[in-house]
């Protein structure tokens, strides 16, 4: 699994994290649909992340029995989901929010009236917020909110289906978090509707698999574009670039390092409404492919960041130094060591 083999790139985030404090984005990640990924404890202790969007519910509405999905990760037919609890219950002892993402692009859902949004609304509150129900599939850790991720269906009933479940954090004394997922041709075919009232706090929008919005080899205009008609119409507090982890994560999209951090994050950081990045991995990441690593490391506004000093030359299985230098993660690289010197 990647995340072993690239524990000490992990450890240079995390300590990238620790010197640069509040003024870097944030991060938000979806898990549970790529079996390469680790878990779900192991993804929020890396410290990257604000976010972590479970992936996914994608059947329910219309009177279907609601049904997770989390690929391998654990069979929810059986019940065997509830241990997720703790993990949800660490990463939320980080400060890091996590999310049910509901819909996807895979799945079998739509609301066929206001009455069924509201039954819904009931539902997500019972099984994975502050609700009771005797069949909650990750158990009794409470989530921190809803996310939208509405890809397929109709694009009715889901600002009744907000309105209901923000109507939840005035009945108990722990906000319902909103978030959605939109595609980045504005305004989104399915939930622009509901984005409109207003009532979601962070919408990671998709700039990939969608060519007409995203970046193209060095083309940043039809992103730049976009980004502003999203930052400018839509009234949540936050707006994130949602991205590929890697170039097999989706159809199209992905954005080299290099650019990331030369042209699209200078273009729309100095936005009010910027919040950070959101990554998806994918359902099928080749282990080798993952630089998502990388990614983080440009998410980090590394003018205002302390630096980093590292010692070199006494681990064996450590890069070579041209590399370590290359990771530019550091300041100060000590070769270590001169042991033998003094009195002749
Ligand atoms: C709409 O959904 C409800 C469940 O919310 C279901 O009972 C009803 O049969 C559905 N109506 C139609 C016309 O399919
Ligand atoms: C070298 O680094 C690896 C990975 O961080 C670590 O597991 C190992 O213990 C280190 N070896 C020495 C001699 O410090």
């Amino acid at each position: 699994m990647w995340f072993k083999k690239s524990n000490a790139l992990f450890m240079s985030l995390v300590m990238l994290v620790l010197v640069t404090g509040s003024n870097a984005g944030g991060i938000a990640i979806y898990w549970g649909q790529n079996g390469n990924e680790g878990t779900l404890a192991e993804t929020c202790a890396t410290g990257n992340y604000k976010f972590v969007n479970i992936a996914f519910l994608p059947t329910f509405g219309n009177g279907q029995t609601p049904m997770i999905n989390l690929a391998g990760h654990c069979d929810p037919y059986s019940n065997g989901c509830t241990g997720l609890s703790s993990d949800i219950k660490s990463c939320q002892a980080k400060g890091i929010k996590v999310m049910l993402s509901i819909g996807g692009g895979a799945g079998s859902y739509y609301l066929n009236s206001s009455a069924d949004a509201r039954q819904v609304a009931t539902y997500l509150w019972n099984n994975f917020l502050g609700g009771h129900s005797s069949s909650r599939p990750l158990g009794n850790a409470v989530l921190d909110g809803i996310d939208f991720d509405i890809e397929g269906g109709t694009n009715q009933y889901w600002d009744d289906l907000a309105r209901y479940l923000s109507g939840y954090s005035k009945r108990s004394n722990k906000k319902v978090y909103l978030t959605a997922a939109p595609q980045c041709p504005f305004p989104d075919a399915w939930v622009g509707g509901a984005l409109k009232t207003g009532l979601f706090d962070y919408v990671w929008v998709q700039f990939y698999n969608n060519p007409p919005c995203q970046y193209s080899s060095g083309e940043i205009t039809n992103l730049e574009d976009a980004w502003k008609q999203w930052t400018s119409a839509i009234p949540a507090k936050k707006i994130f670039l949602g991205l590929p982890a890697a170039p097999d994560a989706a159809r199209s999209g992905f954005i080299p390092v290099p650019d990331l951090e030369s042209k699209v994050l200078p273009a729309i950081k100095g936005s009010a409404k910027y919040g950070g990045v959101m990554l998806w991995l994918g359902q099928n990441l080749a282990p080798n492919s993952v630089l998502i690593g990388d990614y983080e490391m440009r998410l980090l506004d590394r003018s205002n960041a302390g630096g980093i000093s590292f010692y070199w030359g006494q681990n064996g299985s450590e890069k070579s130094l041209a590399e370590t230098c290359a990771t530019k993660n550091y300041k100060f690289v000590n070769i270590a060591f001169l042991t033998t010197f003094g009195n002749g």
